[in-house]
């Protein structure tokens, strides 16, 4: 009997041995999993996305005239705010040829900020932008975000004078500056180009201080525009000028618009429809309207009836502009 008790509790004993054996081994290779779960953290912030160089690559410069046309193409273009991160932009192949005039619309959200973030780099990018058949990866950040003029919603002026805010590298003559005042309608506002500009521009109303955004723009002349809601949060009078100016002043450059108000994009060549990172419509607002399943159909449909009817007419005007021949075939 004591045999057995004996032979029992060893075989107990052994078992409790293994099983301390098999808890320190576990905790070993928990040990281990924690310290490669750390050298990987430590990985992932060493690789922590740096901005590509500001300089282009010797022989990678582009022309000082480039963009000449103002082509664009995206190529599967992802691209994530940070490489832990899943992609915000999810395969976007799409043409914007030269002088178009392009509507970005979609919900909060949806990655119309992140397209335009793309047109900069300043985010990851995979997969290529191509600008006049220049991959923008291979162009230096400087040369890049220098080509492409931007209205942001919120006006950028600096405290300086407004010569120096209109001209930050002092390129233009004062004739160059006072037509651009014109061209904007501020010139009757302004006595001299030394007037100061006070901090964040509050000597100037929200929608002046867009004026002279776009003033900077005209000065510029790059052949791309960019406007993130630019008239979300000025009066629609003024709204009216910047949207009549750019209709002149940009008439041969590509301007992309992210949409506050639909009316102001119901006449551009092409509507890009975003939906959670993809591009989901992308053609003449009169031909998306057609498909009353659509995304764009149903965001005119959320402004009322006599607003989207409105709507509908713009877009139906504009398209027998632009397509004079097909509007006169689909109308018989
Ligand atoms: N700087 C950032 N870092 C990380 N994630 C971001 C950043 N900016 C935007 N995102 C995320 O990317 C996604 C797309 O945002 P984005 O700002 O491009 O949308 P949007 O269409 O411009 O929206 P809204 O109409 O509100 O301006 C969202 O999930 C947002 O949270
Ligand atoms: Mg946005």
């Amino acid at each position: 009997m004591w045999r057995e008790y004996w032979n029992t509790s060893r075989k107990t004993r052994n078992r409790d041995r293994n099983l301390n054996q098999v808890s320190n081994e576990t905790r070993n290779q928990d040990q281990n999993l924690n310290q490669v779960s750390n050298e990987m953290r430590i990985l992932k912030y060493i690789k922590i996305d740096k901005e590509s160089g500001p300089e282009s690559e010797p022989g990678k410069k582009p022309l000082p005239s480039w963009p000449p046309k103002g082509e664009i193409q995206f190529i599967n273009t992802n691209m994530r705010y940070s490489s832990c991160d899943p992609p915000v932009l999810r395969e976007l192949t799409f043409n914007i040829e030269p002088a178009w005039k392009v509507g970005i619309v979609g919900r909060t959200g949806a990655g119309k900020s992140s397209l335009i973030s793309a047109l900069f780099r300043l985010a990851n990018l995979e997969g290529s932008i191509m600008i006049d058949q220049v991959d923008t990866q291979t162009v230096g950040l400087n040369d890049l975000r220098s080509r492409i003029s931007i209205i942001p919603q919120e006006p950028v002026l600096f405290s300086a004078s407004l010569r120096d805010n209109l001209d930050p590298f002092n390129s233009y003559k004062d004739d160059s500056l006072w037509n651009a005042l014109e061209e904007v309608e501020l010139k009757e506002a302004v006595s001299t180009l030394e007037m100061p500009v006070n901090v964040g521009g509050n000597n100037f109303s929200s929608g002046q201080r867009q004026l002279v955004c776009l003033a900077r723009a005209i000065l510029r002349n790059n052949k791309i525009l960019v406007l993130d809601e630019a008239t979300a949060n000025v009066d629609p009078q003024t709204d009216a000028l910047i949207q009549s100016t750019i209709r002149r002043k940009f008439a041969d450059c590509t301007v992309l618009t992210i949409a506050h108000r639909l009316n102001t994009i119901m006449d551009s060549d092409r509507v890009l429809v975003m939906d959670a990172g993809t591009m989901v419509e992308f053609g003449h607002p009169y031909l998306l309207l057609q498909n009353s399943e659509g995304y764009f159909y149903k965001m005119v449909e959320e402004t009322g009836s006599s607003m989207a009817e409105q709507l509908h007419q713009i877009a139906k005007q504009a398209y027998t502009m632009s397509e004079p021949e097909t509007a006169e075939r689909e109308s018989l």
